[in-house]
């Protein structure tokens, strides 16, 4: 009997996307897609231009970036073609974002728990105390000791760590089609990290598509599926993690691996 493969269904598509900021570019006809229930991985140096893809694909670029070329597509809607507030709503919902640096993401005035509550009441219809057990049970999967105390916490109030976990909570409560995670666990240390891996592992599992950008290889080769290799803005390599890390044939992922090993 033949036994189909299922199709690879790309929920992301980013297209030919080119970036400058006062005439310098910053990403060149970068290319690749995010295929639904996967994680890929966006690898590169830093400086690469990781976040400034993240921020693209989110609607965030700060004014002084322009893109000159290209299109992202998620689910087959080119998001340029949303308005700010479509958008807005398309954070949290279908798209989140694990941000690099959570203190800046947070904002310094309100609780940890009212932040994640914002989510919950721009996208679901859950009440106030359906809203309130759904944000202690996210704050404890992200393995935040005493979520009642950590809800009533304001960002500056937890460690770096914890301020982490508390913004993959934030990212996932809505159930998002999308995770974009931008080194999630480098405030973290080790056992911390396996486990918030074990996480992002189940999060696949629950049917959320990650887009794991990271430095570390380790990470990379235990958790994701795809990877996207950049250097200096543009793709250089793109792939399954196996075939990547096996045979890895452009310059700059072959010194990668053996900086690695
Ligand atoms: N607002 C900005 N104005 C000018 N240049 C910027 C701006 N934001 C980013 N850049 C430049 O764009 C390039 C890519 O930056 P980006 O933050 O995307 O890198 P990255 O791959 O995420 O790096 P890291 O691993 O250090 O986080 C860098 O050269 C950076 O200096
Ligand atoms: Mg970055």
């Amino acid at each position: 009997m033949t036994r189909f493969k299922r199709p690879m269904k790309p929920l992301l598509e980013v297209n030919d996307l080119t970036i400058q900021v006062n005439q310098q570019l910053l990403l060149h006809n970068v290319s690749f897609k995010v295929v639904q229930g996967r994680i890929t991985a966006l690898v590169g140096g830093s400086g690469s231009g990781k976040t400034t893809i993240a921020s693209a694909i989110l609607g965030l670029l700060p004014p002084a970036l322009e893109v000159t070329r290209g299109q992202i597509l998620f689910e087959h809607k080119n998001l340029s073609l949303l308005n700010k507030e479509q958008m807005r709503l398309m954070r949290g919902s279908s798209i989140a974002m694990v941000f690099q640096e959570p203190l800046g993401a947070f904002n310094p005035l309100m609780t940890i728990g009212q932040q994640i509550d914002e989510v919950l009441e721009i996208h679901t219809k859950l009440h106030k105390d359906q809203r309130w057990h759904k944000i202690l049970d996210v704050l404890s999967r992200v393995e935040l000791p005493n979520p009642a105390e950590v809800y009533h916490r304001y960002p500056h109030q937890l460690s770096g760590g914890q301020r982490q976990r508390a913004m993959i909570a934030q990212a996932v409560v809505a159930h998002p089609k999308l995770i974009i995670a931008d080194e999630p666990t480098s405030n973290l240390d080790v056992i911390l990290q396996a486990r918030i891996m074990d996480l992002f592992r189940r999060f696949k599992r629950e049917g959320m598509t990650i887009l794991l950008i990271s430095h570390d290889l380790g990470m990379v080769s235990h958790l994701a599926d795809d990877v996207v290799i950049l250097d200096k803005g543009q793709v250089v390599e793109e792939g399954s993690v196996n075939a990547v890390m096996k045979h890895p044939k452009h310059t700059y992922t072959q010194r990668l691996m053996e900086a690695f090993q």
